[in-house]
């Protein structure tokens, strides 16, 4: 690098420093393309990165061949090895029984209900999902997915429910009270060998998002649920728990914490928010 080229990095490196967040808008709104083609340079991936099944079988087997980051989420708010992730895990039942805790936009909505393949059954739980589902609800028509799915607004802690459940996946309130109500909730309804999936809980990566509190939950679940929990798999932050004993603990509050106990939502402190 020529001496030239490395006095104006250090120059814009310290512009940017100066405000990141007005650099980075500045940038994207003149340079978009040109910032994802770089970030994701083919020189910067290599084998050992990849966490690939031993013996692939299917498409969602491969998710580890992709740059999975934030950069490939769209309408579905999940890197592409996290959703792989959860279809994969969800279409090897037989026509299951489940529930989703924070659907958005409804693009794990979508997801989910084509796992469950035709006598699979969700129920949708969200205390505001966008645009108060209008669009999903023509997109689940038109994908002919209507009848798989209810798609409820409320609060999921405030829900009642008597039935088994086969899965829960959990992506609704991401503070440590919000998520450890579900957690236990949902939890306990579980039949033995069934799924508790969690979202934005396990280890962060690279260009990847951490939520630190929902990451400090999976520290005590891990502590305190061992007798009735174990991990079956993970990608990215999506963490994927079997139940193993009809006997379910619950987890205690972590009072020391301070945290709401309302199941209100918290900001992340991913360090993608860290930027001040
Ligand atoms: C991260 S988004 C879900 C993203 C979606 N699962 C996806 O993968 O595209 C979180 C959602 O949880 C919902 N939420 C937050 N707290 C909730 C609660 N207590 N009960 C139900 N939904 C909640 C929010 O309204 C928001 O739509």
């Amino acid at each position: 690098m020529s001496l030239v080229t490395k006095l104006k990095r250090r120059f814009f490196r310290a512009i940017i420093k100066l405000d990141r967040r007005s650099a980075f808008y500045a940038m994207r709104s003149v340079y978009m393309d040109g910032m994802v083609r770089r970030l994701n340079d083919s020189s910067q991936f290599h084998w050992d990165q990849f966490k690939i099944e031993k013996t692939p079988k299917k498409f969602e087997d491969l998710a580890g061949l992709f740059f999975c980051s934030p950069l490939s989420r769209g309408i579905l708010r999940q890197d592409i090895d996290e959703a792989a992730l959860l279809f994969k895990q969800i279409s090897k039942m037989d026509a299951p029984r489940g529930v989703e805790i924070g659907r958005f936009y409804g693009g794990s909505t979508v997801l989910l209900c084509t796992a469950i393949g035709e006598r699979g059954k969700l129920l949708s739980i969200d205390i505001a999902p966008k645009h108060q589902d209008a669009e999903l609800k023509e997109v689940l028509e038109r994908l002919q997915l209507t009848s798989r799915v209810e798609l409820m607004i409320a609060d999921a802690n405030k829900v009642e429910m008597n039935d088994s459940l086969d899965f829960a996946f959990i992506d609704g309130d991401h503070s440590y009270e919000g998520a450890r109500l579900d957690h236990n909730k949902w939890g306990a309804k579980l039949k033995v060998g069934g799924l508790l999936i969690h979202h934005d809980m396990g280890h962060s990566r690279k260009h990847s998002v951490q939520w630190n509190e929902l990451f400090l939950l999976y520290q005590n679940i891990l502590q305190i649920q061992q007798p009735c929990l174990e991990v079956l798999a993970e990608a990215g932050s999506m963490v994927v728990f079997r139940k193993t004993n009809v006997n379910w603990i619950n987890l205690p509050p972590n009072n020391s914490r301070g945290l709401n106990t309302e199941g209100k939502q918290t900001k992340s402190n991913s360090y993608l928010n860290k930027e001040q």
